[in-house]
């Protein structure tokens, strides 16, 4: 297993793997408490094929000798791809793997199979665009990003001037260019096996995640599917073109996509578990445990029987926090008090700098799942509950920071 994700990794020993844990440094401490006995190969970028075949020389371990070769995480699989063909180990196919990277490659499989998405173009250098020619707004990302990192949304040649100035020192691209989408952003999740899309939660942002540049929060209302049927066909379907354009047939998946006048337009999907909380609310809204199918998917298992769903409501936000070093930090108990709270985790400490929420749309001060009646009253208690949290934080005054 290239990466660490804790639950990953019991999913495995589960199915009885004899698993080795490709990591890297910054999750040695993580790795090697919640799985002591486990081989560990630390390299310093657990992406980066060279280093982890010099990790894996480093530790005797050879190459050919692994029956499958697998990552739950974003940034290593097109490196385990690679080595899986290489080593030949049963793995992700690597063209999959790379257009479940790169969202100029995905876009256009996309795009090719006659599903909505985006126009895009891929500048090599910002400074390349003639601002005048182009019809605004764009977005501008990067073409393996994540989290919202270095992605904006461009009003006018101004902006776009600003913004190559920005990035001309160190030069940085290819970049993504795409026309702007109108509508709400939804977030899909699921198992796929065989082409077939097993198991599908599709949840509406509160607000679609670039506004974390304006001070939005990052989380969602799980959507009813009796209550949405026609939206569950429609994403269902569109899913389905999606997957069999990039290839990816079997494993999980996390996608995005706009919804406007009730019709889906394609944004993006990984290979891999959705940010945040979005496998716990997957298990208790649809009894689906993504990091056993995931594991299932990789070990050439059936998929596994869902346990019995919760018929309540559920959402979830990341927690934010005033700007500064915390003082007071309120208690887990403290949340799970708020009306329809039943998962709390904080994750700031009395003295902890609080992150800045708008740099990327996992930086979370904690997050909570929230339960409800109706998606309106999820929708509701979530934003009252992060709304508390907001508060009840205090941050040091400026002279004693
Ligand atoms: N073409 C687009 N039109 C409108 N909004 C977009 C577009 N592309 C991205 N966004 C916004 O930017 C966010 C981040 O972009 P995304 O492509 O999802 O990259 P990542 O999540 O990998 O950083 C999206 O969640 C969405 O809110
Ligand atoms: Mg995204």
């Amino acid at each position: 297993m290239i990466g660490w994700n804790t639950p990953a990794f019991l999913a495995l020993k589960e199915h009885h793997a004899d698993v080795v844990s490709v990591i890297g440094p910054r999750h040695v401490r993580r790795a090697k408490s919640h799985a002591p006995d486990a081989t560990h190969v630390v390299v310093p970028d657990d992406g980066d094929v060279e280093q982890i075949l010099a990790g894996l020389a480093r530790a005797e371990i050879a190459i050919d000798g692994f029956d499958f070769v697998c990552t739950i995480g974003e940034w290593p699989i097109v490196a385990a791809a690679l080595l899986a063909e290489h080593g030949k180990a049963v793995g992700m196919n690597l063209s999959a793997a790379i257009a479940l990277r790169d969202k100029f490659v995905q876009k256009r499989l996309v795009r090719e199979a006659g599903l909505p998405v985006a126009g895009a173009q891929m500048p090599d250098l910002l400074s390349d665009l003639d601002g005048e020619q182009l019809t605004y707004p764009i977005v501008i990302k990067p073409l393996t990003g994540a989290g919202s990192q270095d992605t904006h949304v461009v009003s006018d040649a101004a902006e776009l001037a600003s913004l190559v100035e920005t990035y001309q020192q160190p030069p940085r691209g290819p970049w993504l260019v795409e026309e702007f989408m109108e509508g709400e952003e939804l977030h899909l999740d699921g198992v796929v096996r065989a082409g077939v899309v097993r198991a599908l939660s599709v949840s509406r942002y509160f607000q679609n995640v670039i506004d974390i540049k304006s001070g939005g929060l990052v989380g969602s209302v799980l959507l009813d599917p009796n209550e949405n049927p026609d939206l569950y066909s429609k994403a269902q379907s569109l899913l389905t073109g999606v997957l069999d354009a990039v290839g990816h047939e079997d494993g999980i998946f996390h996608a995005e996509a706009f919804e406007k006048d009730g019709e889906l337009t394609f944004s993006e999907v990984g290979g891999r578990l959705g940010g945040g909380v979005v496998q716990d609310i997957v298990l208790r809204r649809f009894g689906v445990d993504l990091s056993d199918e995931w594991a299932r998917a990789a070990l050439g298992l059936p998929p596994g029987e869902p346990a019995e769903p919760s018929k309540e409501q559920c959402g979830w936000v990341h927690l934010q926090a005033p700007a500064g070093v915390a003082e007071h930090v309120p208690d887990e108990s403290e949340l799970l008090a708020q009306p329809g709270c039943v998962e709390a985790a904080i994750s700031i400490a009395p003295g902890s700098q609080i992150p800045s929420f708008s740099a990327a749309s996992n930086m979370k001060a904690g997050a909570v799942i929230i339960v409800g009646d109706s998606e309106e009253q999820v929708r509701e208690r979530t934003l009252a509950a992060a709304a508390w949290f907001s508060q009840a934080v205090t941050v040091q005054a400026p002279e004693t920071v």
